[in-house]
């Protein structure tokens, strides 16, 4: 569903991604687990076409992302925390407007709400303006929205930070069983227990660069460590700076 090769990205002399090559199979969950700054967001934003590589070449969904932007966009859903909705409009609005740009029937639309009610229990949020909300309604929203047209694939960027357990739970669970015959998510996170209870498979990003990749019982025993969190900082060479970045983040 996704191959990347060789994908590099700088900004201002930082090397964000640095020769980054990974390939993500039809019916996968795919982690991309790494400190602040490793690289994962430039990574998705490169898949997304919302950043042009420097060197390296991708495609999602069969179609590549510099020469078939468009149709590699008809194919996603994004889902990231800082996605903004029109405070006027409910959730059913915001919904609808949406549907409309990727070209759904309304009847089509209100049919693909009422499942995505169900899946991720979007309750009183579709009658209520997104102005009022809280974070974890949303972020519902948020993932309703990029999953309306059905896409075949959907990246997850730090998809639950700012979340309470219960809105946790539904996004956790939906994630988990999106992908099907021609479908795959990649999920990017600093959060291990994410990545064990979801992922399929893994790849462990430092400074823009793969440590590791495989699935968590391959990278536990490519780190030998007691466990996932132990084996990543096995991975990064018990680098300080990266352990530091996670106690931050995780404490
Ligand atoms: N638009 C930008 N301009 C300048 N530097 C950037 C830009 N986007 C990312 N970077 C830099 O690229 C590096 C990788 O950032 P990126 O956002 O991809 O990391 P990340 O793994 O998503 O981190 P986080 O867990 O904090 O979200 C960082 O050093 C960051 O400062
Ligand atoms: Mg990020």
């Amino acid at each position: 569903m996704i191959a990347a090769h060789g994908i590099c990205k700088a900004f201002d002399g930082v090397q964000a991604v640095d020769d980054l090559s990974f390939e993500v199979a039809s019916g996968e969950v795919y982690g991309l687990l790494g400190p602040n700054g490793a690289g994962k967001t430039t990574t998705l934003r490169v898949l997304a076409t919302l950043l042009t590589p420097d060197r390296g070449s991708a495609t999602v969904a069969g179609h590549d992302v510099v020469r078939e932007g468009e149709a590699v966009r008809r194919s996603i859903g994004v889902v990231n925390g800082g996605m903004g909705l029109y405070d006027r409009l409910t959730g059913r609005e915001v919904l609808h407007y949406f549907g409309r740009l990727y070209g759904m029937q309304p009847a089509a639309i209100d049919a693909r709400i009422a499942q995505l009610d169900e899946l991720l229990e979007l309750g009183d949020t579709l009658g209520r303006r997104a102005g009022g909300y809280s974070s974890g309604m949303k972020q519902k929203i948020v993932v309703a929205r990029a999953v309306l047209h059905d896409p075949p694939v959907i990246f997850f960027d730090e998809a639950t930070s700012g979340l309470d357990v219960v809105a946790r739970r539904a996004v956790l669970d939906f994630v988990r069983s999106y992908p099907s015959e021609g479908r795959a998510v990649v999920y990017s996170t600093h959060v291990m227990s994410e990545v064990e209870e979801l992922c399929d498979r893994a790849c462990i990003i430092y400074r823009g660069r793969k440590i590791a990749e495989g699935s968590i019982a391959e990278l536990i025993a490519e780190g030998h460590g007691d466990d996932l969190e132990d084996a990543f900082f096995r991975l990064v060479g018990g680098d300080r700076g990266a352990r530091d970045e996670i106690a931050g983040v995780e404490a």
